[in-house]
């Protein structure tokens, strides 16, 4: 007999949850840093036009394979593709959640300790220098980073064990709009600094003499790692998602809401930047240095800094908690294993290889390669290499290896749903341009850089 599966209780419901998984760091925290290191606005065009062309037509192709098979992410593969070698693109998905969810419990960690930072009045009447000295120190002090980052995924476990419908989806529908409204408030509040339209400048005059082959694959890498695309978190999102659903419409909401979140970030943190004469390139520094500098000397500081570092643990979670899903889901189901007990296996995984992510950004450490850190090495490694590999093979398995009835059955809800010649074109979007164009972003920056 087959086990009634959970599933998300309302088309909202899973907007709000892909939304949560796509709306985090990657946006408010990673993108800002990638911005600033890669000559702001000639990075974002080429950002936008890789959101538009591939991460669209992957999100949606993540979301039938997984809506098709109804299951967990390797399930869903030897479902769909029984006695086939395809499993594997299932086993990697499974290991880059891991890899993801470790480092990123490490910055989500941060946050707490910066929201108590924030509470405690810690920044008043600090300069820059000393902000970013007590950064240092928080990162060597022996303990704190780790506590914390155990802080936060218990946090995201105790929600992933309440289920879809009264875990994931019930908290992501309360923490997705107190997200926007705390956005809107700080942009408001960025834009009417003096000398603010320098920033804006930064943002939205595009260089194009600027545009090399690093540029390209860092933004490639962006683009992926913020829609949470590339290896089938969405897979298993969308095998909870109800038939009557249209994938389309949930796809655009998504990547348009993330795309949004991740412009306002941009315009919250270098308009201010730039008002303050802090250096674009400043890196993650961004986020945990310059702003809590800045927001002190603005009036109302106190609680703006407080909101800020709500919101980047609030954006933080609803990810972590769609990383942890995945490794939850797939055990469970995979092996039979009480959704409880894989909970637990899952983050305590994620914790151990988080921790030694952690204790690498801590000086003369030695868990360090290629002269970098290791959480470093993570970051790159899932971000630029893992996603686009994972994009590549889900967009060859649905234009390839699926059948192709299946793909227009479920973009068209059977056929309910009809305009023909846009399913169409996001066919042969997937099929030969998405390929082509990850392909080729690969071998420039391998052998023509
Ligand atoms: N997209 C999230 C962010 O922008 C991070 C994330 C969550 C992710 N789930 C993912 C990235 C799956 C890649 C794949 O912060």
């Amino acid at each position: 007999m087959k086990e009634k599966r959970d599933t998300f209780g309302s088309k909202l419901g899973i907007i709000a949850a892909a939304a949560g998984s796509a709306i985090g760091l990657g946006n408010i925290y990673r993108f800002p840093c990638m911005v600033g290191e890669n000559g702001g606005a000639a990075f974002i065009l080429i950002y936008l036009l890789i959101v538009i062309c591939l991460g669209i037509p992957i999100m949606l192709s993540e979301f039938v394979i997984g809506r098709r098979s109804e299951k967990n992410l390797v399930g869903a593969f030897k479902i769909l593709a029984p006695g086939s070698s395809w499993t594997i693109v299932g086993y990697i998905g499974v290991l880059c959640a891991l890899i993801i969810l470790a480092f990123y419990s490490t910055v989500s960690g941060w946050t707490l300790e910066y929201i108590l930072k924030a509470c405690t009045n810690y920044f008043s009447g600090k300069d820059i220098n000393a902000i970013e000295q007590g950064f240092v120190d928080f990162q060597n002090a022996s303990f704190r980073p780790i506590l914390w980052q155990i802080i936060f995924l218990i946090l995201t476990a105790f929600i992933i064990f309440k289920g879809i419908k009264d875990g994931v989806e019930k908290y992501t529908k309360i923490l997705m709009p107190a997200l926007f409204v705390i956005l809107i408030i700080l942009c408001i509040k960025s834009l009417t600094l003096e000398g603010s339209s320098e920033g804006l400048k930064f943002l939205f005059k595009p260089d194009l003499s600027k545009i090399d082959s690093k540029i390209i694959l860092s933004a490639l890498g962006q683009a992926f790692f913020s829609l949470s695309v590339g290896m089938g978190c969405l897979i298993t999102y969308g095998s909870y998602v109800d038939k009557k659903d249209n994938l389309k419409t949930t796809t655009l909401s998504v990547c348009l809401t993330d795309t949004l979140v991740a412009i306002l970030s941009g315009i919250i943190i270098f308009p201010a930047a730039f008002s303050f004469g802090v250096k674009p390139e400043a890196g993650f520094g961004l986020a945990f240095n310059t702003l809590p500098m800045i927001f002190d000397q603005m009036a109302g500081g106190y609680f703006f800094c407080i909101i800020f570092f709500v919101l980047l643990a609030i954006a933080a979670l609803t990810s972590t908690i769609s990383l942890l899903e995945v490794i939850v889901t797939f055990i469970s189901e995979e092996y039979k294993i009480k959704r409880s007990y894989a909970t637990i296996l899952g983050s305590s995984c994620a914790a151990i290889i988080g921790i030694l992510a952690t204790l690498s950004l801590r000086k003369n450490s030695i868990l360090t390669l290629f002269d970098k850190p290791l959480f470093d090495n993570l970051d790159f490694l899932t971000a630029n290499i893992m996603l686009p590999l994972g994009a590549l093979l889900i967009v060859f398995f649905v234009a390839w290896k699926m059948k192709k009835d299946n793909f227009y059955d479920e973009i068209s809800n059977n056929g309910s749903l009809k305009n023909g010649i846009v399913n169409k074109i996001i066919f042969f979007i997937i099929k030969y341009i998405a390929p082509i164009v990850i392909v080729l972003i690969f071998i420039n920056q391998m052998f023509l850089s």
